[in-house]
């Protein structure tokens, strides 16, 4: 098959023309940190250069609407930590941005704690939005690191974590299946989590 060179996720981030007007009046609306508003954009640059290239492969999805959903995905992050995603889904649509809303509602672990299928990333918008997100803290970083980086910090904090180890565990399982479903569209190569490894650091 043609095409089939492997490829970075740095190859991949396109940087962004401009913010969108939406994004803008909501970011000043709800005061978002510099910080936040950084993982924000580095996470739609990342979207938008796999939705580029996904696109070349046949996958239909609306940029413009992944762009914004990315640029707001943790918007919810100045109310409610754990659900955010559906907090953040809640400010949308009272700001008539249903469709965005939708989106942004999957990226997290929120189907661990609702078992909601509407929190389960579905559209190609969804996945894509939640595979940046799995990539970026305030940088681009392999996937395995980023997430065990989490692991670390959530597992180790017991008293304050909002998941028990068998919600992290299953999340885990399907982002692993989610970055091997993207992964092997886009020509990247990365490790997975290890789930056996996973349940002796839970353990640890
Ligand atoms: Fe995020």
């Amino acid at each position: 098959m043609a095409n089939r060179e492997k490829i970075t996720l740095e190859q991949l981030r396109k940087p962004l023309k401009k913010l969108p007007k939406d994004v803008e009046r909501l970011w000043e609306k709800y005061s978002l940190w510099e910080t936040v508003k950084e993982h924000l954009t580095l996470t739609a640059e990342l979207a938008l250069g796999v939705a580029d290239r996904l696109s070349i492969r046949g996958i239909k999805i609306d940029k413009d609407l992944l762009i914004k959903a990315a640029l707001l995905h943790d918007i919810g992050k100045v109310e409610d930590k754990p659900l955010h995603p559906l907090k953040g889904r809640e400010l949308l649509e009272k700001e008539n941005l249903a469709d965005i809303g939708k989106i942004i509602a999957t990226h997290g672990y929120a189907y661990e704690i609702t078992r909601q299928e509407s929190e389960l990333p579905r559209s190609w918008e969804a996945k894509v939005l939640t595979y940046a997100d799995l990539h970026v803290d305030l940088e681009l970083r392999p996937y395995k690191e980023r997430i065990l980086d989490w692991v670390e910090r959530t597992a180790k904090n017991k008293e304050k974590r909002d998941l028990t180890s068998e919600q992290i565990i299953s999340a885990i399982k399907r982002w692993n299946s989610l970055i091997a479903e993207i992964n092997a569209l886009l020509g990247v190569e990365e490790e997975l989590i290890n789930i056996h490894e996973l349940h002796n650091l839970m353990r640890g």
